[in-house]
C-alpha cells in the first residue's frame, strides 16, 4: 500500500484527479463525506485528506509516503523529505504587502503566518524587523496599526485591493509540490518513481 496526504481543499481535489488519472484512483474518496481515509486495494494506494499545513508531517514522519504541499509551507517549515515535483497547480506568490508607499518605520513591524520566510527574507536585504506572529487574516495587522507590512500569499490579489493594501515587494512564487518519506523513497521507489512520472 501507498499512503498518500492530500491537502483538504479545492487544491486536494483537483491534485487527486491527477493522481487517478495517473493510474491510482479511489473514487470513494469524492464522495461527501466526512470521512477522511480512502483506500483502493486494487490500486494499492490508501489516501488521506490532512489539513494542507499539516501534509509535510504526516511524510516527513513517514505515516504518508507521499504527499502534496505547497511550497510555502516546506520553506517555512524546513521538513526533511524529498521535493520530488512541481505540479504547476496551487499557484500564488510570498509578498510583502501593506498600504501604498515606502513603510517609514526603522524597525519594520511584520505580521505574518510565516516568520521563518518573514525573517530570511529580511535579514537578505539588511533590513531589522520585528516579527508578529498571526494565525489568519493577517491583512487586518497594518489596518488596526498592528503592524507595519505583511508577509502573506498572494493568489488573486482580491484579499489585499478590498483592504485597501497592496503588494510591495515579492518574495517567491509559489505551487503545489510532490513530497516523499525519505524511507519509503527507498523502499518504495518503483512506485514512487512511477507516479513522479505520470503525474
Ligand atoms: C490566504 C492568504 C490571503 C488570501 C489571498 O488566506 O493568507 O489572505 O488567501 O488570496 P487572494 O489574493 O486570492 O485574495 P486564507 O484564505 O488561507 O485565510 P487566512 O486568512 O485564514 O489565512
Amino acid at each position: 500500500m501507498l499512503n498518500i496526504a492530500l491537502p483538504k481543499g479545492r487544491l486536494g481535489e483537483t491534485v487527486y484527479q491527477r493522481f487517478a488519472q495517473a493510474g491510482f484512483p479511489c473514487p470513494s474518496l469524492l464522495e461527501n463525506s466526512r470521512k477522511l481515509t480512502f483506500e483502493n486495494l486494487e490500486a494499492g494506494v490508501r489516501y488521506f485528506w490532512v489539513k494542507p499545513s499539516d501534509v509535510a508531517v504526516y511524510v516527513e514522519r513517514g505515516a504518508a509516503d507521499i504527499g502534496v504541499a505547497g511550497k510555502d509551507i516546506l520553506l517555512e517549515y524546513q521538513p526533511d523529505v524529498y521535493e520530488l515535483a512541481d505540479l504547476n497547480v496551487g499557484k500564488c506568490r510570498m509578498a510583502v504587502a501593506g498600504f501604498p508607499g515606502k513603510p517609514e518605520a526603522q524597525t519594520l513591524r511584520v505580521a505574518t503566518k510565516f516568520p521563518n520566510i518573514a525573517k530570511s527574507y529580511f535579514t537578505s536585504k539588511g533590513r531589522d524587523i520585528d516579527i508578529i506572529h498571526l494565525n489568519g487574516s493577517i491583512e487586518i495587522a497594518p489596518i488596526l496599526g498592528l503592524s507595519d507590512v505583511i508577509v502573506d500569499i498572494v493568489e488573486t490579489g482580491k484579499t489585499l485591493k478590498e483592504n485597501g493594501l497592496e503588494v510591495l515587494e515579492e518574495i517567491i512564487p509559489i505551487s503545489a509540490r510532490l513530497i516523499a518519506n525519505k524511507a519509503s523513497y527507498k523502499f518504495k521507489k518503483d512506485t514512487i518513481q512511477a507516479i513522479t512520472e505520470s503525474l
